[in-house]
């Protein structure tokens, strides 16, 4: 057997003592000192502080002491193991022979009986907190974009990651399907949105509490900074903020409001500082911290949710739709938004006894009441400048390019091109090329609604 044996069997004995496996952190300092590594080495290499490995360390020797009934500490762990004492105490275990830098510590005749299953690491006991999180009853499709978040949190150890779309688009629900996925690879998962913009202090203190029951919580911001740091050190969690857009709601795209900066400094910091978590952020706008570190070499990615696609089907059937034929119309006049898609059904349920071809007769889309209610409260985050723009864009029947557009809104050069930007990030325009020259449209069930409240 290997240290990672040696690493299990402290693993089972340390469970069945305290009833919680060994985290990260102290499996590292345990097969660290299993080397002969030094305190600052494995610090180093761990990217801790050395006075908190020796800290994790000296807790750790003074358990297993406990339980072996050996004084253990660091320098002593190795004698103590190659006398067979280590193994003793784990004749449960299945073990054949235990090595530690190839000295053999467990002869082959004192091998125990019964067989009971080894715990794998985390499979069981990712501590959950999910806060808010909503429960989901049906999950369609979305394969492609699980396999890709899983290749990037759990294979590439990504530290950021942004989940964006607009709102209604399913990021909510594929979170906490992609959670269902994967929470075996994590010591710790915490869902809480930002719906309410709380501020950093309190998002920081909020999290702490996940962590310790009774947190040493700090009024500074920079401590409350450090001390996740520690933990997001110390375990794998997977940390979900939902709703990031919240934090700079009425302000153009990214600019967070008064009071709220200090998001800023504190994405940037998840992304670059070493650590052995993930941030997942869910938001509607594109996020300017991402979109820049994911350009170099930081374990930082974003995935754009687009349409349902033909999994959207599937939603019209559980809606109990009917006309299987028309259903593709919907979907593309809906923008495979299952939201939208969901409040329209309740429309084609209730006016047109789930007839779609019925519905689709009227000239697409139509917006009813709840959905009208949706856009207008994304509206409302806009600022007065970008509404303009929406209001000019809403009236063109053709794409129109950028000059031929701020003639119109008599918007002042910086403030329409800022303006635009910002609409850009909130993925609310469509683009395309004709001619070296990009043209830019807003979608048909945005202008649909932009003319309805127009017209008002
Ligand atoms: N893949 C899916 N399968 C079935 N239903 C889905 C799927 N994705 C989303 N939905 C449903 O669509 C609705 C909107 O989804 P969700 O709340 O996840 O969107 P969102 O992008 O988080 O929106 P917001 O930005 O407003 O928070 C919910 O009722 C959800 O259950
Ligand atoms: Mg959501």
């Amino acid at each position: 057997m290997d240290i990672r044996e040696v690493l299990k069997l402290a693993d089972q004995l340390v469970l069945e003592q305290t009833g919680k496996p060994l985290d990260y952190l102290q499996k590292t300092v345990l097969q660290g000192a299993l080397q002969g590594k030094k305190y600052s080495e494995i610090a180093e290499n761990h990217h801790v502080s050395e006075g908190h490995v020796r800290d994790v360390g000296y807790k750790l020797w003074n358990l297993l002491s406990e339980i072996l009934g050996e004084n253990i500490t660091k320098v002593t762990l190795r004698s103590i193991l190659t006398k067979g004492q280590f193994y003793s105490f784990s004749s449960a275990i299945c073990m054949q022979s235990v090595t530690v830098n190839n000295v053999n510590i467990c002869p082959e005749t004192s091998k125990p009986q019964t067989v009971p299953q080894q715990p794998q690491q985390n499979s069981s006991r990712p501590h959950l907190d999910l806060g808010s999180a909503p429960e989901i009853f049906s999950f369609y499709g979305r394969t492609a974009e699980l396999s890709t978040l899983e290749r990037w949190i759990i294979g590439d150890r990504c530290r950021l990651v942004a989940l964006l779309g607009v709102s209604g688009i399913g990021k909510t629900a594929l979170t906490i399907r992609l959670i269902e996925q994967i929470k075996t690879h994590f010591d710790y998962i915490i869902y809480r949105s930002l719906r309410f913009s709380p501020t950093l202090a309190l998002t920081l203190t909020n999290l702490l509490q996940v962590f310790s029951s009774e947190p040493d919580i700090s009024h500074n911001i920079e401590t409350l900074r450090s001390q996740l740091l520690d933990y997001l050190r110390q375990y794998r969690c997977l940390i979900v903020l939902d709703d990031v857009q919240m934090l700079w709601s009425g302000q153009l795209a990214g600019q967070y409001k008064p009071g709220y900066e200090d998001y800023h400094h504190f994405v940037k910091l998840i992304a670059e500082t070493p650590h052995h978590s993930c941030f997942l952020l869910n938001s509607c706008d594109r996020l300017q911290e991402v979109a820049k570190l994911s350009k170099g070499n930081h374990p930082v990615r974003s995935l754009v949710l687009g349409s349902l696609g033909v999994a959207a089907k599937e939603l019209l059937q559980a809606e109990q739709l009917a006309d299987a034929e028309t259903w593709e119309t919907l979907i593309n006049a809906y923008q495979g938004n299952p939201l939208w898609l969901e409040l329209t059904a309740t429309m084609i349920r209730e006016l047109f006894a789930g007839s779609v071809s019925e519905f689709c007769e009227y000239d697409a889309p139509i917006l009813c009441e709840s959905l009208l209610a949706e856009l207008s409260q994304q509206f409302q985050r806009l600022t007065e400048p970008e509404r303009a723009i929406l209001t000019h864009l809403a009236k063109e029947a053709e794409p129109i390019a950028l000059p031929q557009l701020s003639q119109k809104t008599s918007l002042d050069p910086s403030e329409f091109l800022n303006a635009m930007q910002s609409l850009k990030m909130r993925l609310l325009l469509q683009e395309e090329k004709r001619e070296k020259v990009t043209l830019f449209a807003l979608n048909a069930l945005w202008k649909q609604y932009v003319q309805n409240r127009y017209s008002e």
